[in-house]
C-alpha cells in the first residue's frame, strides 16, 4: 500500500449516509495510521459553517481544510489562522468593493448571510431558472471592468465569485505540491458544481458520487474523455466503491 491524497467535498459526498460514512471512516483513519494518508476537506463552507457541521457529523479530524470553496486554507483546522502564501496568490488583482457593486445592480442576485461572505469570495443565490440568462451577462459586466474572477454556479442556487487563481482544484494542487504527492496518488471526491475544479486538474482520480447534481452530470457527460469514477453508491458508499475501484482501499 502507498499513501494517498485524500480529498473531499462534504455536504452531500462525504456527508449523507452516515452508516456509510462511520465505516469509511474508519478505514482512512487506519490507513492515514498505517501508511501515512493524508485527509483534506474541500468544502464550500466557510469556517463558521464547517464548525457547526463538526457538531452535527461524526468527522475525522482533515490534515488541512480547505473552506470558502478553495479561498481558504487552515493549515490546522483547530485554528483561525490562513495559509498566508495562498492569500497572497490569491489577492493578486482581485477587487472585492467593485464586484459587491456590481452584483449589487443585479436585481436577481440576492446576497448570501455574512458568514459566507469571504476575503476571496463574493456569494449570492440566484434562482435556476434565470442561471443562464443572468450568469453570461453578469460575467461580462465584471470581466469588461477588468476583473479577473470566476464564476461558480451549485446546487441550482449558489453563485460564487472568486479570483481566477482560486478554486476548490487549485487549492488542492497547492497542498499536493506543499507535501510532495503525486497526480496519481491524490483522489478527488465531489457532487456538484463547484467541485467541477476538482475534477479538472488533469491527472488525479476523480470520484462523483451516484447522488450528483444535474451541472456535474453534464459536465461529466462532456468531458467523457477523462479517468473518473462515476459511483454506483450515494455519499460516503460511493466514496469507497471509488477507493477501491482505484485501488486506494482493498
Ligand atoms: C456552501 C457555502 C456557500 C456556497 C456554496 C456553493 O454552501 O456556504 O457560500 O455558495 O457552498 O459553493
Ligand atoms: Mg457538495
Amino acid at each position: 500500500m502507498t499513501p494517498f491524497l485524500f480529498v473531499t467535498d462534504l455536504d452531500n459526498t462525504l456527508v449523507g449516509d452516515r452508516a456509510a460514512l462511520e465505516t469509511l471512516n474508519e478505514r482512512l483513519s487506519r490507513h492515514r495510521y498505517d501508511w501515512g494518508s493524508k485527509i483534506v476537506y474541500a468544502t464550500g463552507r466557510s469556517l463558521f459553517l464547517y464548525r457547526q457541521l463538526i457538531t452535527e457529523q461524526p468527522l475525522l479530524r482533515p490534515d488541512a481544510l480547505i473552506c470558502s470553496v478553495g479561498t481558504a486554507i487552515y493549515p490546522d483546522p483547530q485554528r483561525e489562522a490562513i495559509d498566508s502564501k495562498w492569500a497572497q496568490v490569491l489577492s493578486q488583482g482581485w477587487d472585492r468593493d467593485t464586484i459587491v457593486a456590481i452584483g449589487g445592480t443585479y436585481s436577481e442576485l440576492s446576497p448570501q448571510p455574512p458568514s459566507e461572505q469571504g476575503d476571496f469570495k463574493v456569494s449570492y443565490y440566484l434562482p435556476q431558472d434565470v442561471a443562464d440568462k443572468v450568469i453570461p451577462q453578469l460575467e461580462s459586466s465584471l470581466t469588461e471592468k477588468g476583473l479577473e474572477i470566476q464564476i461558480v454556479y451549485s446546487g441550482g442556487h449558489d453563485l460564487d465569485i472568486l479570483p481566477i487563481q482560486g478554486n476548490k482544484g487549485l487549492a488542492v494542487q497547492f497542498l499536493r505540491k506543499k507535501w510532495g504527492f503525486y497526480r496519481h496518488n491524490t483522489v478527488v471526491c465531489g457532487d456538484s458544481g463547484n467541485d467541477i475544479a476538482l475534477f479538472s486538474v488533469e491527472e488525479l482520480r476523480g470520484i462523483i458520487v451516484g447522488n450528483a447534481m444535474p451541472e456535474l452530470q453534464q459536465w461529466y457527460r462532456d468531458n467523457s474523455d477523462r479517468d473518473l469514477y462515476f459511483a454506483r453508491s450515494r455519499c460516503s458508499g460511493g466514496i469507497l466503491e471509488g477507493l477501491q475501484h482505484f485501488g486506494f482501499l482493498t
